[in-house]
């Protein structure tokens, strides 16, 4: 087996890249999901079949395939690559690892999504040379990974690094972890899209991108949505800073095509509440890139693990 698979799983789409063991991209494809939750046989089944055919594209099999990284959304233990949750699976506690590996009938290694954004910043992206940072994603969901002593912060029970769930009110709007007050609640695509549907008395149609083209355009609800979920999110930055004090905040996702996450006006709001000493505050950059870097990230978490697992042998 000589191929390396990577793959990231969305909202609704997921997408997947085939590598060499040098780390060359040699195939990849986004492929559309009809729903955002799946039974986890049939998503399973669905992964095995797009991977299967993306290693025929260049004449090659699935058994060519030496190990695949997934990063899904969701609170994964990912050493033993069960799922306690995640939005794309319609049940809880899974052992979405053993399931895919037995389907797919290679290694599969399973990690929380932004954990390998975080893993792809550091192989390749713009945390290499850094050996403590931050990543931070923002479009379905707010995901973050986080790299200390340049290994990457998992928690005890794969539950840490759950910035999304952070809470910043009490008693707060509701999240899609069926929590109150999240973080996440208040800047991610499907809050934005809340909140614009009760302000009009669900007229709402828009999707995410309009509203923020229309926030930018001078739309005084849409500009009033936006602007609430920039200084959000700027309290939420100013706690991690609090928290982590990292070198370098990678911000990362969909949601970065669009810039009220990281105006000027954000980052004066995170650099207010940080904790004032004597040194400049960490840098935040901002990284748009695709869905298939995220993937790369993936592959070479996979490729990690099958160099490990070859030296045990
Ligand atoms: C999930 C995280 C995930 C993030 C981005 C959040 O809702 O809890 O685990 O990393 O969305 O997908
Ligand atoms: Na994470
Ligand atoms: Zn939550």
């Amino acid at each position: 087996a000589r191929l390396i698979a990577g793959g990231k799983i969305s909202n609704r789409s997921v997408s997947l890249v085939l590598l060499d063991f040098e780390g060359t991209q040699l195939a990849g494809h986004e492929v559309e999901l009809d729903q955002t939750a799946h039974e986890s046989g049939e998503l399973a089944a669905l992964l095995a079949g797009h991977v299967g055919e993306l290693a025929e594209k260049i004449d090659r099999s699935l058994a060519d395939v030496a190990g695949f990284g997934l990063g899904i959304a969701g609170i994964v233990d990912a050493p033993r690559g069960f799922v306690h949750w995640s939005p794309s699976l319609t049940a809880r506690n899974v052992e979405f690892g053993k399931i895919l590996t037995a389907t797919l009938g290679i290694p599969v290694f399973l990690d929380n999504d932004a954990n390998l954004v975080a893993m792809a910043e550091k192989s390749f992206g713009l945390g290499q040379g850094h050996s403590d940072f931050i990543v931070v994603t923002i479009e379905s969901g707010v995901g973050m990974g986080v790299v200390i002593n340049d290994e990457i912060y998992r928690g005890t029970r794969g539950c840490g690094a759950e910035f999304g769930h952070t809470k910043v009110q009490l008693e707060g709007a509701l999240c899609r972890c069926g929590q109150r007050g999240c973080l996440e609640a208040y800047v991610a695509d499907y809050a934005l899209l809340r909140e614009a549907m009760s302000a009009s008395g669900g007229q709402d149609s828009r999707q995410v991108e309009e509203l923020l083209a229309a926030a930018k355009g001078g739309d005084a609800v849409a500009g009033s949505i936006v602007e609430r979920a920039g200084r959000m999110f700027a309290m939420g930055l100013a706690n991690l800073v609090n928290i982590f004090d990292p070198e370098l905040i990678i911000l990362a996702g969909e949601q970065m095509q669009a810039s009220h996450l990281y105006a000027e006006e954000v980052i004066e709001v995170m650099r207010k509440l940080i904790v004032q000493v004597d040194k400049a505050p960490p840098e935040v950059v901002v990284h748009k890139w695709g869905n298939q870097m995220w993937a790369r990230g993936a592959a070479a978490y996979a490729l990690d693990n099958v160099s490990e697992l070859a030296l045990q042998e």
